[in-house]
């Protein structure tokens, strides 16, 4: 997801705004770049790669001015190139961008008779040709960022700067967040308040369709009826903007030895007395169903809980991923409960979907890690995930919190509709609390990890299986090494192997296999026997009955402490997370910014 950065400044900016992209880069990105105005004269400086290559740029080639806006890109349209990078520009106009023009094709053509020709592959640029030619056409800096926005189809947060305006920003937001930030005499704005927090702890948030003319003195805004709009001024908890490693190599062995900690938070929060707290209004005797929709992990944790509302509470439980519920434009029936899981909370798909029930579904929850966020915003009602900032790209804390809050969400729901008595209610929840201890005692395996990770590391892909909720267990941990490693893998329910993969099996695939000692071990103990019969590497990841019951004939067992049923797919989780970590780290790849990824994809 693209970066941005702006500063009104009453210094010189070029090394703030590099600062403040720093802040931006956990987002992922390939290039990055910044423009100044200096004496009322616009200036860029833009690099392929890491931030590193921008600042040794600006070494030989300093940026001037009090003024200036940056960004860092993960390319949509066009390659990741210098000439695609922003901020680009057109006549006395120059703009970054996060998100998608969707009509750019058609706005390039509109322009074209006017001899205004594209220099680039990027929707982007067009953005700033359109703005241009508008103040070409005799209108001011902010009648032409509304007309142009006004021309704009899709998503976008826009940031533009203009030559001969060096006490001038005009922010527009329409599907990405955009905040403002409120300093001594000084003005800024940025994608998120991490961005921000180096330079104010003092934000607004743009709302849907805002557009904001920010100058020293202060941010007017107005809304998508281009009509005077106040937006809250709040201040951010700095330290919640903190962004280090803690003495860890990587974000990503930070966050997932935070576990342990954000999950005993998350259980003090939602069950603070040993039984399921949550707001009054998410009376499940409202609700005959669920729908839940997220992507990737977060679609993960929705899978695992499917079985627990539907084992556990009793209620019909439909999954789907964001991507192609908006799509699928399912009925929804009365009394359903739709359920939108997100980290970052402005996942464009998730978003649009949550978009597409509001209004069918009875109630729109949302589990976000985000509390400012979009998706948050647009929930009838959102759960803090209580995760902390996630930095790694690759998701690991927000993962094991989402599933424990919809664990504790659905032993609420079969409180409510009877199903569980009180005692095996408080048992369960006593598995809950075990966890961040059995976290601890797992995240101690790590060696034994890494050995097992340093035998799939040579492989070309990687099997994972799984049954019953812990196949939910099996396709994250599948996630996990393809983002991480670059290695093809997937995941299979155990039970549907001989169904076709078992064709598959042979020495040079690494099945790796997901099992703690529960009621269906024995039927994956078979499963086991039909991948080692045709020569199949089987290593199990399993506790205590399920190593003494099956180790027989496997390239390897990791043993984890024992753990309740509910627990499970939580502490399983951790394995599967450093499998990927160590193997990634064998295969030298790039931990927390993987090649082509992105913390939020705020894009379709
Ligand atoms: C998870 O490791 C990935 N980074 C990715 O699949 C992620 O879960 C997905 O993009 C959804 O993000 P969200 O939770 O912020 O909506």
């Amino acid at each position: 997801m693209c970066g941005i950065i702006g500063v009104l400044g009453n210094h010189e900016v070029a090394p703030l705004l590099v600062e403040s992209l720093k802040r931006l880069e956990y987002r992922g990105y390939d290039s990055a770049g910044i423009a100044t105005v200096n004496g009322g004269k616009l200036d860029r400086r833009r690099a392929v790669g890491k931030l590193v290559h921008l600042s040794d740029l600006l070494v030989h080639h300093p940026l001037a001015g009090h003024a200036g806006i940056g960004h860092t890109r993960w390319a949509t349209h066009g390659a990741a190139t210098e000439n695609n990078a922003h901020p680009h520009a057109s006549g006395p106009v120059t703009v970054v961008h996060n998100g998608i023009i969707e009509n750019f094709r058609a706005l390039r053509e509109k322009l074209a008779p006017h001899g205004l020709l594209p220099s680039t592959d990027t929707d982007t640029e067009t953005v700033a040709m359109l703005c241009a030619h508008y103040m070409a056409g005799g209108m001011d800096p902010r009648a032409a960022v509304q007309a142009t926005v006004a021309d704009l189809d899709g998503a976008f947060a826009l940031l533009f700067l203009f030559s001969g305006e060096d006490d001038l920003m005009i922010a527009a937001r329409k599907g990405s967040p955009l905040a403002i930030g409120h300093g001594d005499g000084e003005m800024f704005v940025g994608s998120d308040a991490i961005a921000l927090a180096p330079m104010t702890d003092q934000i607004t948030y743009l709302e849907e369709g805002d557009i904001a003319f920010v100058t020293r003195a202060g941010a007017e805004i107005i809304d998508a009826c281009g009509a005077p709009a106040r937006r809250a001024k709040q201040r951010i908890e700095t330290q919640s903007t903190v962004i280090d490693k803690a003495g860890h190599k990587h974000f990503m062995t930070k966050e997932i030895h935070e576990q342990p900690v954000v999950m005993a938070e998350a259980l003090a929060r939602y069950a603070p007395n040993g039984m399921p707290v949550f707001p009054d209004a998410l009376d499940f005797t409202r609700f005959d169903r669920v729908v839940m929709v997220a992507c990737g992990t977060g679609f993960y944790s929705c899978l695992t809980a499917k079985y627990w509302f539907e084992q556990i509470a009793r209620i019909p439980c439909e999954v789907d991923v964001a991507s192609e519920f908006r799509y699928r434009e399912p009925p929804i029936a009365p009394r359903t409960l739709a359920i939108f899981v997100s980290q970052s909370g402005e996942t464009a798909d998730t978003l649009a979907a949550l978009r597409y029930a509001t209004g069918r579904a009875d109630m729109v929850l949302s589990l976000v890690n985000v509390g400012t966020s979009s998706i948050a915003r647009e929930s009838d009602l959102a759960l803090a995930i209580l995760a902390g900032i996630e930095v790694s790209v690759a998701s690991t804390k927000a993962y094991t919190n989402q599933l424990t809050v919809l664990a504790l969400l659905a032993l609420h729901a079969a409180r409510a509709k009877g199903s569980l008595d009180n005692g095996a209610l408080r048992a369960h929840i006593e598995d809950l609390r075990a966890v961040p201890d059995l976290m601890r005692q797992t995240l101690a395996l790590d060696s034994q990890i890494a050995a097992m990770a340093g035998t799939l590391a040579p492989a070309p892909s990687v099997l994972f299986l799984g049954r019953g909720v812990m196949f939910a267990t099996a396709l994250e941990a599948a996630l996990k090494m393809k983002e991480l490693s670059y290695i093809h893998a997937e995941a299979y329910a155990s039970g549907e192997l001989k169904h076709g993969p078992i064709a598959l099996i042979d020495p040079s695939l690494p099945v790796v296999v997901i099992a703690p000692h529960d009621r269906l071990f024995d039927k994956t103990v078979s499963n086991m026997q039909e991948v080692m019969a045709r020569h199949g590497r089987v290593h199990l990841i399993t506790d205590a009955a399920g190593a003494k019951s099956a180790r027989a004939g496997t390239a390897g067992v990791l043993e984890l402490p024992a753990a309740g049923d509910l627990a499970a797919p939580i502490l399983y989780a951790l394995p599967a997370q450093l499998l990927a970590y160590h193997t990634a780290m064998a295969k030298g790849t790039d931990i927390d910014q993987p090649r082509n990824l992105a913390k939020s994809v705020t894009v379709e």
